[in-house]
């Protein structure tokens, strides 16, 4: 069962031509997807040929194939994990039990707006980088950036089958819907908000595939836990995809503060305009876009205090980071968690029921894992002789989201005054000079082998090919 079909006209593993109906139901919306795609997806690249890998089974080894891929071309389809025989949901209230194979009706409701929500995110990081071909600083870049487009085209994929195989008709009209709705568009937004910033140079890309796309990597782990089982085998797979975009953005800020750190030991400075002049982007300039992605990202986790956090897990639609390696009794009732609060004009933390706290339990966890990769960075500069060291701000810090919202902290966690925010904040947070700058060290770069000055080369290139390996044929 983990072969895929790629005969049919949506390459699958789960038997479409099987059910009629739903097959029509999907060819019918796939015109519309592939319109999306033309309108929304990577600028100008229709004609290119793009070194993708392709998954042609779903077994941890050997998922994908490599080749030259026209994009409008690639073989987006459906495809899920095999299912686990016997498997039982293994927390909340139903634990024990058989997981479901199909929707209850008393979850239908969630459980839809949980797809949807997981859906929207899919397509609105194609859109938000849909510009950024016309800059890319290699062929290995540009590859990897549509590498990673056509992934999140197949994760809304993903979503999109479960909506129109579980959700009747209201699944079919949110499909639709998640096809009209646009990033940073005033009147049809995407759902949630960090999808609806602009990703509007490289360096933001990278701190986005690093942070944001290490997000979806939290949730999808969450719902791979799910009751539901089709939502958990769907997302399992997803998350196989996920890791390479996360190498992404690692590896993208990692070859960023390479490049500063040569020129830093080169110029033997740290001065920012002489980096600057030197057209490499300056420590501090990176450390602010971090704060920046780092402070949007963990708001996607949602109130600290939530009663729907609470539901969604007691009724086991979603579970926790790692459910089944934790030790407890994954029920949780009468557990509780510390939450952040301001009292006096202080940070305090109080005690509330865990089941409410789980957004923050997930926050957590992605903060610790997403400071690891912090300090893999800051390797980079201690090995160059650096002093500097980059820091996670404040988990406080500009925030917009649960009780933190609009309550003024510095990096620190300290409350501070709105004067003092004003002061400050643009030594926290990137400037329009600093955005300015690093747009001005966009262009394109693209013969093969070749980087932008403010970028060193990956160690190795995709598939084990060479860096200077012809990765993208214009035509
Ligand atoms: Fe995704
Ligand atoms: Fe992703």
């Amino acid at each position: 069962m983990s072969g895929i079909n790629y005969s049919e006209k949506i390459p699958n593993n789960v038997n479409l031509s099987e059910d009629r109906t739903l097959q029509r139901a999907l060819e019918h919306w796939q015109p519309n997807y592939l319109s999306w795609w033309q309108d929304m997806g990577p600028d100008g690249s229709q004609n290119f040929d793009v070194y993708l890998r392709t998954a042609v089974s779903v077994d941890p080894q050997g998922w994908a194939q490599f080749g030259h891929v026209k994009m409008p071309d690639y073989r987006w389809g459906i495809f899920l994990n095999p299912g686990e025989a016997d498997r039982k949901i293994h927390f909340g209230d139903h634990k024990g039990e058989s997981v479901w194979q199909d929707v209850p009706g008393e979850y239908r409701a969630n459980l839809r707006r949980i797809s949807v929500t997981q859906g929207d995110t899919e397509p609105a990081s194609v859109e938000q980088q849909r510009h950024l071909g016309l800059t890319a600083p290699s062929q290995y870049d540009l590859r990897n950036l549509f590498q990673v487009n056509v992934e999140e085209g197949r994760h809304l994929w993903a979503m999109v089958y479960l909506l129109h195989k579980y959700f009747g008709r209201d699944g079919r009209e949110e499909a639709e819907a998640l096809l009209e709705r646009r990033s940073g568009q005033e009147d049809n937004p995407r759902i949630l908000q960090a999808f609806n910033e602009a990703t509007p140079d490289w360096l933001s890309f990278f701190m986005f595939t690093y942070f944001t796309d290490r997000d979806g990597k939290f949730q999808l782990c969450a719902l791979a836990e799910s009751s539901f089982d089709p939502l958990a085998r769907t997302t399992k797979f997803m998350l196989t995809e996920e890791a390479h975009h996360m190498f992404v953005g690692e590896s993208g800020v990692g070859r960023v503060i390479t490049r500063t750190a040569q020129m830093m030991n080169e110029l033997k400075t740290d001065d920012v305009a002489k980096l600057r002049a030197a057209g490499v982007i300056d420590l501090p300039t990176i450390q602010r876009y971090i704060n920046f992605h780092f402070s949007v990202t963990i708001d996607l986790f949602g109130a600290d205090e939530s009663s729907n956090a609470a539901t969604f897990y007691s009724t086991g639609l979603k579970g926790r980071y790692e459910e089944g390696k934790r030790t407890d009794d994954h029920v949780l009732k009468g557990q509780t968690y510390r939450v952040l609060e301001v009292r006096n004009g202080q940070l305090v933390e109080k005690e509330v029921p865990m089941l409410n706290a789980l957004n923050e339990v997930l926050r957590d966890d992605y903060i610790r894992d997403s400071i690891a990769g912090i300090e893999r960075w800051n390797k980079i500069l201690e090995k160059a002789g650096i002093s500097f060291r980059f820091k996670a701000p404040h988990k406080a810090f500009h925030r917009n989201i649960g009780a933190l919202a609009g309550v003024k902290v510095n990096l620190e966690g300290q409350v501070i005054s709105e004067a003092e925010w004003k002061a400050r904040v643009d030594e926290w947070l990137p400037t329009a000079a600093d955005r300015a700058f690093v747009a001005s060290l966009m262009g394109r770069c693209v013969e093969p082998g070749k980087f932008a000055n403010w970028i060193a080369p990956p160690v190795i290139g995709i598939n084990r090919q060479p860096v200077d390996f012809e990765y993208v044929r214009f035509n």
